[in-house]
């Protein structure tokens, strides 16, 4: 596919989201509404049906939805806040293209091909990444997931209902995934490893576990101006320390640890905080080392909080396990598209979660400079028309 094809479509979805600093596109939001119109112009005007899951995922269908053995693709519209314009869509706009490439060649369905827009993948409004396929799953309670908040108080079941949505159904929904035989997810790269190897399409081998935590630290409000040092209960200070020792043990041990998030209460210059909230991302190779990081940040910032007078709790918000994608399937896409490199990653994919119950698979598209999950992230078009390309032969294969 040329790289024009690919950017007339790109510049049609890039104004949805934009602010003056990157892409706001939460979930139940007007931007999303807008993604989501915009997913059904696509999906009619190439004569899909359109549907929408009891988790508010929606999907395209070319051949029939019903039968078994299907073969979806599609990522997410939702972007982290202030995030980039490809880490999700890129995925959905090079499924509907290479629909388009398979149809140019006349090429005939043996099985259903799906393009999916999967609900809140980032967790940018309501914390908990991957919500559409986790409940799809089953691996988040509905009942939990109807009361989860955004920062404004209102709950995940408010802004679906907002929506025009009904939170009733969330749930599990074996049947829709015992349809499926293949999910393959394109998306761009979030590191530089394609950049140094000279490739521009990479296929994914594993997903290193991750979770976040809620980190909380508790102290006394106090005046700024008069408060002796020695009579401070000062949060602020448990949590810089927090900060700091978050890096230390993910650097010994491996692994990446990150504090992108806090709030501070009262949050005046001149007053000592009574509280504050972080959320530690922490990431790693394997499951005991991510344990071992943030067993070790708990225990040295509990001993820490007792020199400071402070108080300190630390809270699972949602963690994922180690994925390693269905070899077979990599290996065959790796080899379709001429021994195309295989590399892990440490970010979160709707792929992973459905990696445990659908044969899955990922491609990257080179980003030249790595940055991801900020408005600077970008590929080159050249490189999407050439995921394009990539994705129509793995699609072709698994699914004509
Ligand atoms: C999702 O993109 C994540 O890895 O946080
Ligand atoms: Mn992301
Ligand atoms: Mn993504
Ligand atoms: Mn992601």
């Amino acid at each position: 596919m040329d790289a024009s094809t690919f950017r007339r479509m790109w510049d049609e979805l890039l104004p949805v989201g934009r602010t003056e600093n990157g892409y706001v596109r939460h979930s139940w939001t007007d931007a999303d509404q807008s993604c989501r119109n915009w997913f059904r112009g696509q999906a009619e005007a190439r004569d899909m049906a359109v549907e929408t899951d009891r988790n508010g995922n929606l999907y395209a269908w070319w051949g029939p939805r019903r039968s078994r053995g299907a073969i979806l693709t599609g990522s997410h519209f939702d972007s982290v806040p202030h995030g980039g314009a490809y880490d999700g869509p890129l995925g959905i706009v090079s499924a509907f293209l290479a629909v388009d490439a398979l149809r140019e060649r006349d090429a005939t369905l043996q099985r259903p091909i799906g393009i999916a827009a999967f609900t809140e993948e980032e967790g940018g409004r309501f914390g908990v990444p991957c919500l559409g396929t986790r409940l799809m799953t089953g691996a988040l309670d509905p009942d939990r997931a109807r009361k989860l908040t955004d920062a404004s108080g209102i709950t995940l079941a408010e802004a679906m209902e907002a929506a025009g949505v009904d939170p009733g159904g969330l749930g599990p929904d074996p049947e829709r995934l015992e349809r499926l035989g293949a999910f393959v997810e394109l998306h761009i790269e979030q590191g530089r490893a394609l950049e140094a190897d000279g490739d521009a399409v990479g296929v994914a081998s594993a997903i290193w576990p991750h979770g976040r935590w809620r980190l909380t630290f508790t102290g006394e409000g106090n005046h700024a101006g008069t408060t002796l040092f020695a009579d401070r209960r000062d949060p602020m200070l448990t949590f810089a320390f927090a900060v700091l020792a978050a890096r230390k043990e993910a650097r010994l041990a491996g692994g990446l640890a990150t504090v992108g998030r806090v709030e501070v209460d009262p949050g005046a210059t001149n007053a000592i905080a009574k509280r504050v909230d972080a959320w530690l991302d922490a990431r790693a190779p394997d499951e005991a080392t991510l344990n071992e990081i943030v067993s070790g940040l708990e225990s040295k910032v509990g001993e820490r909080a007792a020199r400071d007078g402070t108080g300190f709790t630390s809270r699972a918000g949602s963690e994922s396990p180690l994925v390693g994608f269905d070899e077979d399937l990599r290996d065959r896409v790796a080899a379709l598209l001429g021994g195309a490199p295989v590399l892990p990653t440490g970010a979160g994919h709707d792929a992973g979660v459905l990696a445990a119950h659908v044969p899955t698979a990922m491609l990257f598209v080179r980003n030249e400079t790595g940055v991801s999950h900020a408005p600077a992230e970008t590929a080159d078009d050249a490189d999407c028309a050439a995921g394009v390309d990539a994705l129509a032969a793995v699609l072709g294969d698994l699914a004509c």
